[in-house]
């Protein structure tokens, strides 16, 4: 979604802002600006409907060395992407760039005068505003304090003014913002990732929180004005884990990198040699993990499937838990009951995901213990949870996600270890599941490296299809769920997930020759009433994909043959292929793989 740069320092902003915005790209957007000023005022606002490339031959035909500048990519929530829509949206002396959504523009707008509007947006309304309370005697960052009182929403904001060029003001409600302290610079951004090369010291805003930035200081207040004293923290990522490295699409180096990003999760927490896992950072003592007895999983997307499958590993090793794995959305308005000794599993890669952090901050309210399952490291889920585990996949580009699904199943699987430990659980359960945990990266390094060309072949056979059915049971069933909603999202072919039992309920229905089906079928108790389907399937002249780990006969049109010894964590395999079939139809089809159409990175909105 939205990104948002600023730069104030003696070095040329405009490159500094378009190469920062070009780190956000990833997020998904549909329009870029910046605008810089000189140290006497005079502002260049440059706007571009597109990628930023576009914006990048602007601004090399109009070349400004000033220090301070502001950037955006825009995500259009209100008004059609276009140039006049693109931040930085100004009014009078004031220059704003804004994440989130001002839910009561409407009614500001009627209360601002004097000001001609040229955009569709929200954000306009508040540069508006801001410049209406902005009269000579009064400072930018009261003007933007006072403005910010009477906004209902959420945002981000990075405001500059042609008065007042040395500084930048930025705000935080709801959307994240983070502050790169360098030496006698300041970036201030979104995300962290445009702040990397730069700086490695940073100050992430809170909700509620202003600041007031020079090249030489941050000034950190509330919103009665009030100081504030800011931590300054060391951001971990480094500039190797967000280039490509040589793979045409961050896609597919997320994909390969599976192995070591799983490691990373896995590390220090699953020790086969002693039967044992541990997670540090869950802030619970051995006795408050026994008496826990019931676990509600959030999430949206994949991070809810995520938590689909692992439910199934937690409710297998621990015998009196209940669980329930809802979708965030929904759930933060559902008139929802939480039994006593609940603790809820907040899953999220990117850590801002709007709805997901809204039902952290209900269930918080409610009073019941909150463990993030997170994987940006200082994201405002990692920070707001009583208490979690990191799972450590590193940065995650590509919009459609993959490495991190596969972490956070490993994740939320090694908490469940924790909790039947504390349980005093017998080792012998358990030990199924460590000694499958610490082979999986190997294991799946041995798959990647075996059926990519296989895949990249069997891929062709399928593109040409306008829809897709995924069928799965029991554990297979939300790896079905994940692989519809990969296809679709990269391919844009129209695919749905179902558990194969589900078939005569009524998806059998929609089979027809502009269909496939993808089936995962696992050599376990299941394996017979998965070729049923497959034969229910067949009979209906079904065009059907089998991807399983049986060395048995399976009658389909194409089948595609793991080979592991993995029997509980065999899904997490078998949803590395869909990956790969879900990579090359995208590719075959000529798609953007890393932004897919009308997608956000990270659902920062509702
Ligand atoms: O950052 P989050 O894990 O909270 O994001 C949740 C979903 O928006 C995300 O998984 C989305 O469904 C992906 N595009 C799936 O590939």
């Amino acid at each position: 979604m939205c990104g948002i740069v600023g730069y104030i320092g003696s070095r040329q902003a405009q490159s500094i802002l378009t190469g920062g915005l070009r780190r956000l790209e990833y997020r998904g957007y549909d329009s870029a600006g910046i605008v810089t000023l000189s140290e006497n005022g005079d502002a260049t606002l440059l706007r571009a409907k597109g990628k930023v490339a576009e914006l990048s031959s602007l601004t090399s035909k109009n070349s400004k060395v000033d220090g301070l500048g502001i950037g955006h990519t825009r995500w259009a929530t209100h008004g059609a992407p276009s140039e006049l829509n693109a931040h930085p949206h100004q009014a009078g002396d004031v220059y704003i760039v804004h994440n989130g959504i001002i839910e009561n523009y409407k009614e500001l707008k009627e209360e601002v005068s004097g000001h001609e509007f040229k955009s569709e947006t929200d954000t306009e309304v508040l540069a508006a505003l801001i410049n209406s309370l902005y009269d000579s005697d009064t400072k930018l960052e009261d003007a933007v304090t006072q403005a910010l009182q009477l906004t209902v929403g959420t945002y981000g904001v990075a405001v500059v003014s042609t008065r007042e060029t040395g500084k930048i003001v930025v705000a935080r409600q709801g959307s994240p913002l983070i502050i790169g302290v360098g030496s006698d610079e300041v970036l201030v951004a979104s995300d962290a990732s445009a702040l990397i090369g730069h700086t490695t010291e940073a100050i992430y805003l809170n909700d509620g929180e202003l600041a007031v930035c020079t090249a030489n200081n941050v000034e950190l207040r509330d919103m009665a004005s009030q100081p504030i004293s800011a931590k300054v923290e060391k951001i971990e990522v480094d500039m190797q884990a967000i280039q490509k490295q040589g793979y045409d699409h961050f896609l597919l180096k997320e994909i390969m990198e599976q192995p070591s990003t799983l490691r990373s999760t896995l590390n220090g927490r699953v020790i086969p040699e002693q039967h044992r896992a541990q997670l540090g950072g869950l802030n619970m003592t051995t006795d408050e993990l026994r008496t826990v007895e019931h676990v509600v999983i959030i999430g949206c997307g994949t991070a809810y499937y995520a938590g689909l499958l692992a439910a199934y590993n937690l409710e297998r090793l621990v015998e009196d838990l209940t669980i329930e794995v809802q979708v965030a959305s929904e759930f933060r308005y559902r008139s929802f009951h939480l039994p006593k000794n609940s603790v809820a599993l907040v899953v999220s890669q990117s850590g801002e995901t709007a709805d997901t952090l809204a039902c952290l901050r209900e269930i918080k309210r409610r009073g019941v213990k909150t463990l993030g399952v997170v994987n940006a490291v200082g994201s405002t889920i990692a920070r707001e949870v009583d208490g979690g585990v990191y799972v450590h996949a590193g940065p995650e580009i590509s919009v459609a996600s993959t490495k991190a699904f596969t972490s956070q199943v490993a994740a939320m699987t090694i908490f469940g270890l924790q909790l039947a430990q504390a349980k005093g659980i017998g080792l012998k359960e358990l030990d199924a599941y460590i000694e499958e945990l610490a082979v999986l990266p190997d294991e799946i390094e041995r798959i990647l490296a075996t059926k990519n060309d296989e895949l990249k072949e069997v891929a062709e056979t399928y593109a040409t299809y306008e829809h897709a059915l995924f069928l799965g049971r029991d554990t297979l069933f939300p790896v079905a769920l994940e692989g519809a909603l990969k296809l679709k999202e990269i391919s844009y072919i129209q695919a749905e997930g179902y558990a194969t039992g589900e078939l005569k309920h009524g998806p059998i229905a929609l089979i027809d020759d502009r269909f496939f089906e993808v089936m995962l079928i696992q050599d376990n108790w299941l394996f017979d009433k998965s070729l049923s389907g497959l034969a229910e399937v067949n009979a209906r002249g079904g065009h059907v994909l089998a991807i399983t780990d049986t060395q048995k006969e399976v009658d389909a049109e194409t089948v595609v043959r793991i080979d592991t010894t993995l029997d509980l964590l065999a899904p997490l395999v078998m949803n590395v292929i869909q990956q790969l079939l879900a990579y090359h139809i995208a590719v075959i089809k000529g798609n953007d793989v890393d932004q897919p159409r009308n997608l956000a990175k990270s659902v920062t909105v509702e």
